[in-house]
């Protein structure tokens, strides 16, 4: 089954449909989603579009609308003559994305900065400040995209931008949030890395660089060999260890554990178990698709982590601003419902090719592949 969908054209009736679904507190959630134009790209105006939207239909909003005066997209919105007007263009659809959010689930709006008269305006900044204060949303974290590969402009004055903010907004305290499913390809190949030959090497020597005795300096390297192939076997994560006059001992706590090992033996293993820090950072080049026809691609990679982190299979994902379909080819391949609006009916055209092609199977109405 195709992904692609006739164009909805711009004219759309317009309606008051968020009231009278929002008089309706019991729907049925499959009576909710059998209304939903799942898996579809939509042309028209997001504004408009989103009004079809039943309220607490869609788990997860994320996009990458234009940035401020940076593209000219033909239409829509990024070309206001201010900072102040486009935010407050921007907030009008933010709004209406709260509306259609599920209690327990988030916003991520990803937004680049400008320079004006050689001094940055922090337009993103602007826009998580202002979406605040709406009182709608809080602002759980703004994950940086560093982007490995920035574009090779060296000005001779200032650095090269190579990062972008992912602001992570929610409207309740009881948000879904799947941590454990977060960068877990990224915790693999940090295994790997220390799985790798250097692990822990430095340690040996530091045991023949400190004032042991002799037999104490065996016994180190006994348990230092051990723990390394714990960590080479996956057994554990990672581990430290502490050398008596050569590290601090270890804070507070009683006076047994660590610290009498540390007196009596002249060494201590700490071993770190569980996945590496979930830090507020992804890592990933800019995308180029070949005979793309749009200029502003966001990696799959970053929209395939919030999935993880921030849906379950079956849920609704909308891309107010969706392009070339990057946030539809990774809800297909990770088995999530999208809808995704783009004013131009170019870009719809590529990006349903796109999303027909990419990888993945057609989730129907229950969640199950068709
Ligand atoms: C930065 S691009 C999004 C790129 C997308 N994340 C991707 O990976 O391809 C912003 C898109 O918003 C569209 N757009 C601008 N104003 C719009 C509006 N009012 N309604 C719907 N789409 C709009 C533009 O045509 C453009 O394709």
């Amino acid at each position: 089954m195709a992904y692609s969908t006739p164009i909805i054209n711009q004219g759309t009736q317009k309606r008051s449909l968020r009231v009278e679904r929002s008089e309706i507190p019991d729907r049925q959630e499959a009576d909710i989603s059998s209304s939903l134009p799942l898996n579809q790209i939509l042309c028209g105006d997001n504004l408009e579009l989103i009004q079809q939207l039943p309220d607490h239909s869609v788990q997860l909003v994320i996009t990458s609308p234009p940035y401020f005066q940076q593209r000219d997209y033909g239409a829509g919105m990024g070309n206001e003559p201010e900072v102040e007007s486009y935010i407050e263009n921007l907030l009008r659809l933010f709004r209406e994305c709260v509306g259609v959010m599920k209690e327990e689930g988030s916003l991520i709006f990803n937004l680049g900065d400008k320079y004006e008269n050689s001094s940055l305006l922090l337009v993103p900044y602007r826009f998580a400040i202002a979406a605040t204060e709406t009182g709608l949303v809080k602002l759980v974290n703004n994950v940086t995209w560093v982007k490995l590969n920035p574009t090779p402009r060296q000005f001779r004055r200032r650095l090269v931008s190579s990062t972008e903010p992912f602001f992570h907004f929610v409207k309740s305290e009881d948000y879904f949030y799947n941590l454990d499913a977060f960068m877990t390809s990224e915790d693999a190949s940090k295994k790997s890395r220390t799985k790798g030959m250097n692990v822990g090497k430095r340690y040996f020597e530091l045991i023949d660089q400190s004032d042991l005795p002799d037999e104490a300096k065996r016994d180190a390297r006994l348990a230092l060999a051990r723990v390394i192939q714990e960590v080479r076997t996956g057994q554990i994560h990672s581990f430290r260890m502490k050398i008596r006059g050569l590290h601090a001992e270890p804070f507070g706590g009683q006076d047994g554990g660590r610290k009498i090992q540390l007196a009596k033996k002249g060494f201590t293993i700490i071993r770190l178990r569980g996945n590496a820090l979930k830090r507020d950072v992804i890592e990933t080049p800019v995308e180029s698709i070949k005979r793309c026809k749009h200029p502003a691609i966001y990696p799959v990679k970053i929209v395939e982590e919030f999935l993880h982190l921030l849906t379950r299979p079956g849920d609704v994902v909308l891309d107010p601003f969706i392009g070339s379909g990057s946030t539809a080819v990774a809800c297909k391949k990770l088995g999530r419902h999208f809808i995704g609006y783009d004013l131009n009916p170019e870009y719809c055209e590529y990006a349903r090719n796109r999303v027909d092609e990419a990888p993945g199977e057609t989730l129907n109405l229950f969640g199950m592949s068709s």
